[in-house]
């Protein structure tokens, strides 16, 4: 009885790749969503660091697996925890996932493929690398939700194309094979997009000087601030786009909507002072993710503990991927 209602519970997946230490996107638009459904008795969460992805766009193999490492002791460091939920890297399922990215790759169209907005931004961003693995980076992402039926993943909007793919995936196998994968939607946040401090599109690792990464201390948070565009404080309309709006939006994540509002009713009477408003706004950011900066320094005084921690939380989604990828394999006809 107790078996069963384990296996009923609606599954948890989500992954990052470990393309540098995670900023205030990743934790805000993904890590917030995954700790909220983590303590959440009704679902069952399985979290990865998704390295094989990292491979489809350039990167340093010498690095890449001490990368791994770093996102997984973030992971842990923001409070996902092993007890709770199993937490391991991708790679360490390398024969469960590449297979059954393969296998499902057999009902999707290439042009399906090569017309999704994120491959054709990748293609635009790295010309020399549009090869067959970023095609299949999608495909990978299904085969990571579908090995564990996930039905609920937290990432932020931009992903949303990739779980277009998903549930396409998921529904055409079920049509084709007989299967039962659910159809995973995205768990949204309401820092579900978070904005560059540039003024412009969203925080990003790979736009310099857009981000605030969870290990900045209070002084670099300033500084970052300082250099975020404003105008004058004062007008007839509270501004809707650029660096003014973008200011208050992290003031509403960070300091609720109240001071928003506050700060918006300024604008239009006696105007804002930027640099009262900065100040405040990054002491903010910074007592939030002083705590995950404290957790992670203990965290590293303990490499033994992080080794076993990654060996265990193989060992724990070995045993459902294991499951799904023989289920698959049968009602394909291979075995
Ligand atoms: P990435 O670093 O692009 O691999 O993203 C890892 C996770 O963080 C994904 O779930 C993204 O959707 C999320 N994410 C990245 N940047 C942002 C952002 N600026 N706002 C909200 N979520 C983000
Ligand atoms: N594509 C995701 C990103 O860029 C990372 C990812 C890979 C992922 N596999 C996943 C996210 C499975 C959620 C579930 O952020």
């Amino acid at each position: 009885m107790f078996l069963k209602k384990e296996i009923m519970k609606n599954r948890v997946l989500a992954g990052m790749r470990p393309t540098g230490r995670l900023h205030l996107g990743n934790y805000l638009g993904a890590a917030k969503g995954m700790l909220t459904l983590q303590d959440n008795p009704e679902f069952d969460t399985t979290f990865c660091v998704v390295d094989i992805h990292a491979t489809t766009t350039p990167y340093d193999p010498k690095t890449l697996q001490a990368s791994a490492r770093d996102v997984f002791i973030d992971y842990l460091s923001v409070g996902l925890d092993p007890e709770k939920s199993s937490i391991f890297i991708q790679s360490d399922l390398a024969d469960l996932v590449t297979q059954l990215s393969f296998y499902v790759s057999s009902v999707m169209s290439v042009a399906r493929m090569q017309h999704l907005p994120t491959f054709k931004d990748k293609k635009k961003q790295y010309p020399n690398n549009v090869n067959m693995a970023l095609l299949n980076y999608p495909l990978l992402m299904a085969a990571d939700i579908l090995m564990f039926k996930a039905s609920k993943v937290p990432v932020g909007i931009d992903q949303e194309p990739h779980l277009e793919v998903a549930r396409e995936v998921a529904r055409k196998m079920n049509e084709q094979f007989g299967l039962d994968f659910p159809e995973p939607t995205r768990f949204a946040t309401v820092g579900e997009y978070v904005p560059s401090l540039l003024g412009e599109g969203k925080m990003s690792k790979t736009v310099e000087g857009s981000s605030i990464e969870l290990s900045d201390n209070l002084d670099t948070i300033l500084k970052k601030l300082k250099r975020s565009p404003t105008d004058s404080g004062h007008g007839d309309k509270v501004p809707t786009e650029g660096g003014v709006v973008n200011l208050l939006k992290f003031v509403e994540l960070f300091e609720g909507e109240e001071s928003r509002k506050h700060y918006e009713k300024l604008y239009t009477s006696s105007g804002i002072r930027y640099g009262d408003l900065k100040q405040q706004l990054a002491e903010a950011i910074f007592a939030e993710i002083k705590p995950i900066q404290e957790k992670r320094v203990e965290l590293e005084k303990n490499p033994e503990y992080i080794d076993k921690m990654i060996e265990l939380g193989a060992k724990k989604s070995r045993i459902i991927a294991e499951q799904t990828v023989m289920e698959v394999k049968k009602s394909m006809g291979l075995s």
